[in-house]
């Protein structure tokens, strides 16, 4: 039995073991139990669990600081004083209030907040209203967002005005020390803590999940010894970053004029003095040292070791990473890099433990994109002396040792396939032989009966548009389904966000965001969460996570950088094949995605990448290659953004070339929801489905595409041969699910409203109501669908004429509803002319036909004339009134 309290124990171990601990000055942490403590600021009442968009999750409860506190001081491990609540409620934090609270506490904890959102840019000072305005502050999970609070801020990036004014407060007070918690989405300026010279220990806890408050006490009080180290370089300023100058909003490209040098690549290079926290930094309550570091290279691996000693008082874990210094050589090369890590056990003070990591030596290689080395478009080995560091972080390191290369070694010789060259497309193994029907079923291709291409060979041209794009979600606040051709038993595998859990409209598993999963450098527990998630998606219907997310950290204001893992590919693609291999043990398929260079979100839709092929190739995609190899995630997800001018989704050298023939990926390929791509570019591109489910537009241009000769059978069967393939390993085609039947066997059918079988928004919300029935709510299409709609199926003995009534509430002014069959016609109408209060149910009736066996029973609620919409920037829903509906009766 799947018991979701196991999953909440989960999520609070990855947040206590992420966290970083990034000062500590006069070991004020962790607390004893004479330590006064008390809480100043409004901010520490609730703190964010989780980002806005694909990574929010609706969970039981978000455990506050006041109940990880409450919860040590119960322990007897610290003294809360209890009045300082209020004082955080009033958020008076005048010198006078801060003197009084000093007559009963020592230490005041403060948290500095800082959400983040998909579909907007963090801003970084006088446009931070404008960036609030796009709701770029409102996370849909989060605390409700005050935009006068917003205003007096001087940006995302920066403390505001109060901000400083609390902590120069702080400082001017009789409070002895204050301890900082930064939960925050991203990288922010993090300077001024210096400048408070109570600010005694800062913890980095980022959006650390529904276990947040818990999991920083237990960091606090000791009970977990902090392990978790930065992903990230954090410098000094915002203009230190090399990206600071090219990540602009104001235009619709973004130019990598950084080129391979993102984040500690460009810093340990360029830029050692702008760094305040180095990559890989953290602190610990006790130390370790490292001794006995050497390695042994073989002809293709080197295995670097190293000896780990607790030399401190308390047990505690560090993680070992191993660097490499390449040499100066003809190629210019980042003077440093991570090429391995491992975490070590929990050691007690005076135990050693031998940490050894293997490397491969090709994977020290570096992409000759221009031929510099006389070979171009090759992975090459410089000639030359490689130094191999164990470090503790990428300044705090020892030496294993030099190892000399004599000769050049071209490690791999590729083409160059990613700044706009052309590809013919190939279609590997079907042709264009007319279609004969076999009524052949998807079960026998799994009885081994006959084979795929046999199955997919009988398909319809019109079959194969309809597998090529998004199917309708089968529960509230589902996001599309794959497949759906019930009569060639092909069910309709359903997907759902996201990267910090199930994000469905029933509470689950809020997981911390990528950030903190990733500052674990912990592959078992990374791999534990997305078992977690595997076993949880079972219980919620769900056969294909879109997750993770994986593209890197570019730039510190990117608006999902909190969904992402890291500035660094070789951590990103480690615990991506962490997470996808828990989460595809269980028999539930995972998503790699954006794939690939979606690092900003202004203009993502329509945004062109303008980068080297060797920044690409050695950055950006480095982290899905490695994903791809250790993982064979059964989804990708392409990016909405251009590279070098391409859709991604169009861009066939990115997925025939790069994806499916280099890297022998042989699953299937999806879009992100409503791109700007056109489906029949997609398909000769390689991308095998267009989502979401709505885009009925697409299915004309792909049906005209294949009428005028651009696409050919061929193209179609092998788009589909991905899709099904990937099809049969999920839950329900193995299950043999093809979605509830209601059975009228006598009397009255009632359908509980949230048992739909397809509804047309991915927003779609259940609740329930006083009366304890759930109803669906927020039924609203978006601006690219054309109508509202919920459908179930129906499964009557008798063809007859059937009584059927609705129960709705709504506040449209007019509308009707249509009962229709699964063809779209029209089985029968009701209008709704009356303006309703919402809150008030009422009944409409209609009768229809229904024919023996199973009827798809669409309900189209068609309020208003279908329209035209632009394509737009993200996606908007409409301005419309809601219609709410509970229950469904048949007599
Ligand atoms: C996001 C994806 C997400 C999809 C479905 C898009 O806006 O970019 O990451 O999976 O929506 O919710």
């Amino acid at each position: 039995m799947f018991d979701i309290s196991e999953n909440y124990k989960i999520s609070r171990k990855i947040a206590s073991n992420g966290m970083v601990l990034l000062k500590n000055s006069e070991n004020i942490l962790p607390f004893n139990s004479n330590d006064k403590i008390g809480l100043v600021g409004k901010n520490c009442l609730n703190l964010i669990n989780g980002g806005g968009g694909s990574a929010a999750v609706k969970t039981e409860y978000t455990r506050s600081l006041m109940d990880g506190l409450v919860e040590k001081t119960n322990e007897g491990k610290i003294e809360l004083y209890e009045g300082t609540v209020s004082i955080a409620e009033t958020n008076d934090f005048t010198i006078n209030t801060l003197n009084r609270l000093a007559n009963k506490i020592d230490t005041a904890i403060v948290v500095y907040k800082r959400n983040g959102n998909e579909g907007g840019d963090r801003r970084l000072g006088e446009k931070s209203k404008i960036g609030f305005q796009e709701g770029a502050y409102a996370g849909e999970n989060s605390e409700k967002t005050n935009y006068d609070e917003y205003e007096e801020r001087v940006g995302y990036f920066y403390p505001s005005k109060s901000e400083l004014e609390l902590f120069s407060n702080l400082q001017k007070s009789n409070i002895k020390n204050v301890v900082l918690i930064l939960n925050i989405s991203a990288t922010v300026d993090l300077s001024f803590i210096e400048h408070f010279s109570k600010i005694k220990a800062v913890l980095l806890t980022y959006l650390s999940g529904m276990e947040i408050g818990t999991a920083i006490a237990d960091v606090l009080c000791g009970d977990v010894n902090p392990s978790g180290r930065l992903v990230d370089t954090i410098a000094y300023n915002y203009s230190d970053y090399p990206t600071s100058d090219c990540f602009d909003y104001n235009t619709r490209y973004t130019e990598y004029k950084e080129d391979i040098y993102v984040g500690y690549r460009y810093f340990e290079t360029f830029a050692m003095d702008r760094v305040l926290y180095p990559f890989g930094y953290g602190l610990s309550y006790t130390q370790f040292q490292f001794e006995d570091c050497e390695y042994i290279v073989d002809e293709d691996n080197v295995v670097i070791s190293v000896c780990v000693k607790n030399i401190g008082n308390v047990v505690g874990r560090e993680v070992v990473q191993i660097y490499v210094k390449a040499p100066e050589g003809d190629l210019p090369k980042p003077k440093i890099e991570l090429k391995g890590f491992a975490k070590t056990e929990n050691l007690n003070p005076g135990d050693t433990q031998k940490v050894s990591v293997s490397l491969k030596l090709k994977d020290l290689a570096s992409f000759d994109d221009k031929g510099i080395l006389g070979h171009k478009s090759a992975w090459v080995l410089e000639k030359g002396e490689y130094e191999f560091f164990a470090g503790k972080n990428i300044r705090d390191l020892v030496s294993a040792g030099i190892y000399n290369l004599e000769e050049n070694i071209v490690t791999e010789q590729l083409k160059s396939r990613l700044c706009g060259e052309k590809y013919e497309r190939e279609i590997i193994d079907f042709d264009n032989s007319p279609v004969v029907e076999k009524n052949i079923t998807l079960y026998d291709v799994k009885d081994n009966k006959v084979t795929l291409k046999e199955f997919i060979n009988q398909l319809s041209p019109e079959e194969m548009i309809s597998l090529s794009c998004g199917q309708p979600p089968a529960f509230p606040l589902g996001t599309a389904g794959v497949g759906n051709l019930k009569n060639r038993k092909i069910p309709n595998s359903q997907t759902a966000d996201g990267p910090a859990g199930i994000r469905r409209s029933v509470n689950t598993t809020c997981f911390p965001c990528g950030t903190l999963i990733a500052s674990c450098w912990d592959s078992d527990l990374q791999y534990k969460m997305g078992k977690a998630m595997g076993v949880e998606s079972f219980s919620t219907g769900i056969d294909i996570i879109l997750a993770p997310s994986m593209n890197l950290h570019r730039n510190p204001l990117c608006g999902r950088n909190f969904e992402y893992f890291s500035e660094d590919p070789l951590i990103t693609g480690k615990t991506a094949t962490a997470i996808v291999n828990g989460i595809q043990e269980q028999g539930v398929c995972a998503t790699l995605k954006h794939f690939a260079v979606n690092n900003c979100e202004f203009w993502r839709t329509t945004n062109d990448s303008i980068v080297s092929e060797r920044a690409l190739r050695e950055v950006y995609l480095k982290g899905f290659e490695i994903a791809v190899n250790e993982s064979n995630p059964a989804f990708i997800m392409t990016s909405y953004n251009r590279i070098n001018g391409k859709y991604t989704s169009e861009n066939i050298q990115l997925l025939r070339g790069v994806l499916r023939k280099e890297w022998k990926y042989d699953g299937a390929i999806m879009t992100d929801w409503r791109n700007c791509a056109s489906l029949d570019n997609e398909i000769i591109a390689g991308n095998n489905i267009k989502m979401p489910y709505g885009c009925f537009e697409q299915i004309d241009i792909a049906l005209e595409a294949y009428n005028k000769g651009k696409l050919t059978l061929a193209d179609l069967r092998n788009n589909s041969y991905y899709i099904l393939n990937a099809v049969m390993k999920t839950k329900r085609f193995k299950e043999n699910d093809f979605g509830k039947t209601h059975v009228k066997s006598e009397g009255v059918l009632v359908i509980p409203a949230i048992e739909v079988n397809g509804v047309s928004s991915t927003r779609v919300k259940q609740q329930k109501r006083e009366d304890g029935k759930d109803y669906l709510f927020n039924l609203g299409k978006d601006a690219r669908m054309q109508r509202t709609f919920v459908y179930y199926s129906v499964f009557v003995e008798k063809e007859d004429e059937y009584k059927i009534s609705a129960e709705i509430s709504t506040n449209c002014s007019s509308f009707e509803i249509w009962f229709c069959n699964e063809q779209d016609e029209k089985l029968g109408e009701v209008n709704c002319n009356k303006a309703n209060n919402p809150n008030e149910w009422h009944i409409v009736e209609t009768k229809i036909y229904l024919k023996a066996g199973e009827n798809v029973l669409k309900l189209v609620f068609a309020d208003e004339p279908q329209r035209d919409y632009p394509l737009f920037d993200g996606w908007f829903e409409l301005p419309k009134d809601d219609i709410q509906i509970a229950e469904l009766v048949i007599f």
